[in-house]
């Protein structure tokens, strides 16, 4: 599980420069003014996006700007993690807490101290684990599982999330007085697709470090390529560019980035008159609604990290059905890829939240 310590330990790698963090679009200059004024004081900020957006990078660089940026930056993926171990992996425990607590061990609440702490995906916390995060965040304090006081830390919470918490909070599912907590400042990233005319920068980015890092000298790309890439519409986001700028530095050529283009292109309804001129109404919207219900059911597969039963109660299906629905449509963890999501599900999550 990624914990690290200092930036030289984030399992991503090396921070882009923020140049090519930021661009020049008119929302990341917005964010970037945000987090100027916020980096260096000790208050939470929720980092909002879709998935592949950078929401890492940004609490990395958070981290970097501030004022305990030599002390620890400790991550934690929590959906990663079994919500039965969850309590002691965050908080720790006391010897002879439970059975097999045959030492003592600090959580990464307390690795964290004077430094900052990363709360991954928060919206998948349980509630309980909610409310001793919102003792934290109030008072500075927290109860190691079999403790008999509580300790005081001093930690920068940085939280991200790719759901909408208003929702997870009418639903029930979320705190309110943690939310208001956590999201003292809220950092909103765009989605690639709003953020096109930095497409350029971040694609030289991409080309160069590869580059470096595999030996290879593959050229920027030709005009026509560039072209197909300011009109697709990167439901992956910038995790999806960074991949195929990969392989495509990997492997050398244009066609492997134009062949797999193709590929995950939005399947769009479409249908021929046959030569005896008979069109089955019937069948065809059948197959139409059969696209879109493949297309929805995805996306929110994707939003829901793969939880079939969260994704189930999203779409107000029975659990049965959404599986059902799956199998007819032939959706797995591969499809998505084709669909350009290019995200399968998550391996420590995948169905395992069911
Ligand atoms: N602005 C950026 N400039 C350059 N590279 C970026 C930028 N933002 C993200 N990346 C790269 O894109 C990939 C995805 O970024 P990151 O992991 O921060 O996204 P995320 O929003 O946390 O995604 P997820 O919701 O799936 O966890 C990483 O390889 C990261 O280095
Ligand atoms: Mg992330």
């Amino acid at each position: 599980m990624a914990s690290s310590v200092g930036l030289a330990g984030r399992h991503t790698g090396p921070l882009p420069p923020e140049a090519v963090v930021f661009g020049q679009t008119p929302g990341m200059r917005e964010i970037r003014a945000r987090l100027d004024r916020v980096a260096s004081a000790n208050v939470s900020v929720l980092i909002e996006g879709e998935s592949g957006t950078g929401k890492e990078v940004i609490a990395s660089l958070i981290h970097a700007r501030s004022p305990w940026t030599h002390g620890p930056f400790v991550k934690v993926n929590c959906p990663a993690i079994p919500a039965t171990l969850m309590e002691s992996e965050l908080f720790g425990y006391e010897r002879g807490a439970f059975t097999g607590a045959v030492g003592s061990k600090p959580g990464r609440v307390e690795m964290a101290h004077r430094g900052t702490l990363f709360l991954d995906e928060i919206g998948e916390l349980e509630l309980s684990l909610q409310a001793k995060l919102l003792q934290l965040l109030q008072d500075g304090q927290f109860c190691k599982i079999g403790a008999q006081e509580d300790r005081k830390v001093e930690v920068r919470v940085v939280c991200a999330t790719n759901r909408d918490l208003e929702h997870e909070i009418a639903e029930g599912l979320f705190r309110q007085d943690l939310y208001y907590r956590i999201n003292v400042v809220n950092l909103h990233l765009p989605p690639l697709r709003e953020r096109r005319a930095d497409l350029p920068q971040l694609i030289a980015y991409f080309i160069d470090s590869y580059n470096q890092a595999y030996g290879r000298r593959a050229s920027l790309l030709s005009p026509e390529l560039m072209q197909v890439l300011h009109r697709y519409h990167w439901p992956g986001n910038i995790r999806e560019l960074a991949n195929l700028m990969k392989r495509y530095v990997i492997l050398g050529n244009e066609e492997v980035v134009t062949t797999e283009l193709q590929a995950r292109r939005e399947p769009t309804f479409d249908f021929d008159i046959p030569p005896d001129g008979k069109v089955s109404l019937k069948a065809l919207t059948r197959q139409a609604t059969r696209d879109v219900e493949r297309k929805v059911i995805l996306r929110v597969l994707q939003v829901h990290n793969w939880n079939r039963r969260r994704a189930a109660k999203a779409l107000s299906i029975s659990y049965r059905a959404l599986l059902y629905k799956m199998r007819d449509a032939e959706v797995t963890a591969a499809s998505a890829s084709f669909d350009g999501t290019g995200l399968a599900p998550p391996v420590a999550t995948s169905y395992a939240g069911d």
